[in-house]
């Protein structure tokens, strides 16, 4: 029997959709714009700062550029979303998009400027004009640092270590159960508003640029609230993640390739020119799918990306956390050697469907960057452009619980705590099997083999005593059952998801 503290909102993750939905709410209460004072909890899965958020390298897209424009933004995002993309939203969050940077620079981010004391602005992949505002390339990083640093501020704690294991809809709100990583002791508390920010789902892939914690188990837990969920098989893989023979996954940032690095086949010669007339700044569905094919005709699980033409200086400057990488995993110095890459998993660009609001599909449930699918991102997530929707959305969504929403006083009741049931499943083979099969290239063949796999897994899988690891591998053997599901359901081939005959 235990007492169950209620709150009015509840978030679930810290990285930028979490923690400025945190802000903006702190912020409002500030101004009073709610008309009683209301409470919050912001959990992390992890420590309060090991988010997706802190290791983005690249930037933050902003059509802030006298040159650039709103509708010129948001043609590069349908462009490269290949016309799939919710084009109001798309509008909605590209327009916000100046001011969102002013609130990032007014919690304490700072952004790279040039010689003349403008923004320097980066080019990436699919984009027709530079509008990448960027930190060298530890933007995440000193974004992660500015969240935290208004968070604080406004009085805000992050409740660390605290994993969402269960949620049960109950009277107008949710009642939501925590394991805590630390004490390994369970919780419950009770909830009006849930805003699930838990990010993206790179570990149920055997190569992926995500944090550890990211195996989707947001979108899982939505998805048992009877939450619709969509494009759950729309999996962006990032060209160049760092090979190493160890397997440990480092990304190299687009941004590389924006201030003119290279690929090169095991030749030595530059490739991307035979595939899109953008060369190595084409979408990156298109230079993915590229590098997966000299790697096959090379025989080999890498190509190289040669930044050695980069000038020195501005390697030094820019790329700094690229270089002490790539020396302390690989040995390799970019100022004067090629780099190895490969395309690893990298974003969601599917998940729990969401209105313009960022309200899913289940009333009071919130979803806010990667576990959300707001429909900007179509068939293929324009880079920079995730970072960008998660302060804009987390913003409308604030807006919205501030004018209608309802919260319910809910009295501390005592009750029985019972821990979702889970499998003994070996997680490395699962992961296997769902590498093989939806990675860069498809096929429906041995999609429809992984699935069957994939189901006699879980049929023979037997119940075990709870533990963390076993309750975080049922939700990857069941996500990854519900990513193949969605992989056969689309026929043909589209951004992302590329299919052979
Ligand atoms: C990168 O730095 O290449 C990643 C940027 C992104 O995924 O938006």
């Amino acid at each position: 029997m235990k007492i169950q503290p209620s709150y009015d909102v509840v978030v679930l993750g810290s990285g930028i959709a979490g923690l400025s939905f945190a802000n903006y709410f702190l912020s409002a209460q500030q101004q009073k714009s709610f008309d009683k004072r209301l409470s919050l909890l912001v959990v992390s899965k992890g420590d309060a700062n090991q988010t997706n958020t802190s290791w983005a390298q690249g930037g933050i897209a902003a059509p802030i550029d006298d040159n650039d424009s709103v509708p010129l933004h948001v043609q590069d995002t349908l462009n490269a979303g290949v016309y799939e993309n919710d084009e109001y939203i798309t509008h909605k969050i590209i327009a916000q998009a100046p001011f969102a940077i002013q609130d990032l620079i007014s919690w304490g981010a700072t952004f790279d400027k040039n010689e003349e004391g403008e923004f320097d602005l980066g080019l990436e992949g699919g984009h027709s004009h530079p509008r990448i505002l960027h930190h060298r390339d530890a933007t995440g990083a000193n974004i992660q640092f500015a969240l935290n640093n208004q968070f604080s501020k406004l009085g805000g704690e992050v409740k660390s270590n605290f994993v969402a294991i269960d949620i049960q809809k109950k009277d107008k709100g949710f009642s939501i159960l925590f394991f805590d990583r630390i004490q390994q002791t369970v919780h419950s508390v009770f909830c009006s508003q849930l805003i699930m920010a838990t990010g993206g789902v790179g570990q149920l892939f055997e190569h992926t640029t995500n944090t550890v914690h990211s195996n989707g188990d947001g979108i899982f837990l939505a998805e048992q609230l009877h939450a619709q969920i969509r494009d759950l098989s729309m999996i962006q893989f990032h060209p160049t993640g760092l090979y190493s023979e160890d397997g440990r996954d480092f990304l190299i940032t687009e941004a590389l390739r924006g201030a003119g690095a290279v690929l090169l086949n095991h030749n030595h010669q530059p490739f991307m020119n035979n595939y899109d007339e953008r060369a190595d700044l084409a979408p990156r569905d298109i230079v993915a799918r590229a590098i997966w094919n000299e790697m096959k005709v090379a025989g080999k699980n890498f190509v190289w990306l040669d930044a050695t033409g980069i000038d020195e200086q501005q390697l030094n400057n820019h790329f700094s956390t690229i270089i002490s990488n790539c020396i302390e995993r690989i040995g390799v110095d970019p100022r004067t050697n090629f780099i190895p890459v490969m395309p690893v998993q990298h974003y969601s660009c599917g998940g729990i469907i969401t209105n313009e609001f960022g309200e899913s599909t289940v009333p009071g449930l919130f979803a806010l960057g990667e576990c959300a699918s707001t429909g900007l991102h179509g068939a293929n997530r324009l880079a920079s452009n995730s970072l960008l929707e998660g302060i804009c959305m987390a913003k409308f969504a604030c807006e919205r619980i501030t004018q209608q929403g309802e919260f319910q006083h809910h009295p501390s009741i005592s009750e029985t705590i019972a821990l979702p049931i889970v499998y003994d499943v070996d997680i490395s083979v699962v992961k296997s099997i769902l590498s093989d099969a939806a990675g860069v290239i498809r096929k429906h063949a041995e999609m429809t083999e992984a699935l069957e796999k994939l189901e006699d897994i879980k049929a023979a899988s037997t119940t075990a005593q709870f533990s963390l690891a076993a309750f975080e591998n049922t939700v990857s053997l069941n996500l990854s059952i519900l990513l193949l599901k969605d992989a056969l359901s689309k026929k043909k081939s589209v951004g992302v998801h590329y299919i052979e005959a």
